[in-house]
């Protein structure tokens, strides 16, 4: 299979030295992508700014930093690969005015108010696009996480979803492990707290039935 991976996080500018950004490390992504070109599939990384070596066996590694550049990389390959899964944690919003110079504090007051605008939802966009491309989603959680990944698997019109309950210290962001369930429309799976290399077989695993 030729399998387009998307990885850790997305900054957005504020001004020339800050951006918004999030918790993801990239270590789930990064798995998926090494353990995929492990087990022979053709592997292509878009990748947020993370501190981590290339994985080894992946054909290409694309390095992004914003929603809209990670839009860019995806589109650019989308018709190339047979499955998309987008374990970025993609910004929802990004800063609606990047300063050009570094903002400074003098005559600013005490409250700083930043005003937002949302980012482009990758998956929605390729949605419309697909043709037989397999989709799959990360829902990254602190509740409702069953709930929440079925919602997503239906309103981003995915394949599979993998949902992740990001409140506990074991699993998620930054750690080596991790706790999903995969769910699909016809099926949920629940596993036991793995590393994220197992995890990332398993899906490629799931994905290749
Ligand atoms: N995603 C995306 N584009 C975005 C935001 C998210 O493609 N702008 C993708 C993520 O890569 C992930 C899936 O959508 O595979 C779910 O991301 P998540 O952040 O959990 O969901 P959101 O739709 O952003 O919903 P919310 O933040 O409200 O929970």
């Amino acid at each position: 299979m030729k399998i387009l991976v998307t990885a850790g996080p997305t900054r957005e500018a504020i001004d020339p030295v800050r951006f918004l950004s999030n918790r993801s490390s990239g270590k789930m992504g990064y798995a998926v992508a090494e353990v995929a070109a492990e087990m022979g599939h053709e592997v292509r990384l878009v990748s947020g700014p993370v501190a981590r070596y290339e994985p080894s066996g992946v054909a290409t590694v694309e390095q992004v930093i914003s929603a809209a550049d990670m839009l860019d990389a995806v589109l650019a390959n989308f018709e190339w690969c047979d499955v998309l899964v987008m374990c970025a944690a993609v910004a929802d919003w990004r800063p609606k005015v990047v300063a050009d110079q570094k903002l400074k504090k003098d005559g600013a007051g005490d409250v700083m108010t930043l005003e937002l605008e949302r980012t482009v939802d990758i998956l929605q966009v390729v949605g419309g696009k697909k043709k037989s491309q397999v989709l799959v989603g990360f829902a990254a959680e602190t509740e409702n996480v069953l709930d929440e990944a079925r919602r997503k698997l239906v309103a981003k019109g995915l394949d599979m979803i993998v949902a992740n309950d990001v409140s506990r210290d074991d699993a998620g962001f930054g750690v080596d492990t991790n706790a999903v369930t995969f769910v699909t429309e016809g099926a949920e799976t629940k596993m036991p707290l793995m590393s994220k290399r197992n995890v990332a077989a398993v899906l490629v695993e799931l994905l290749e039935l």
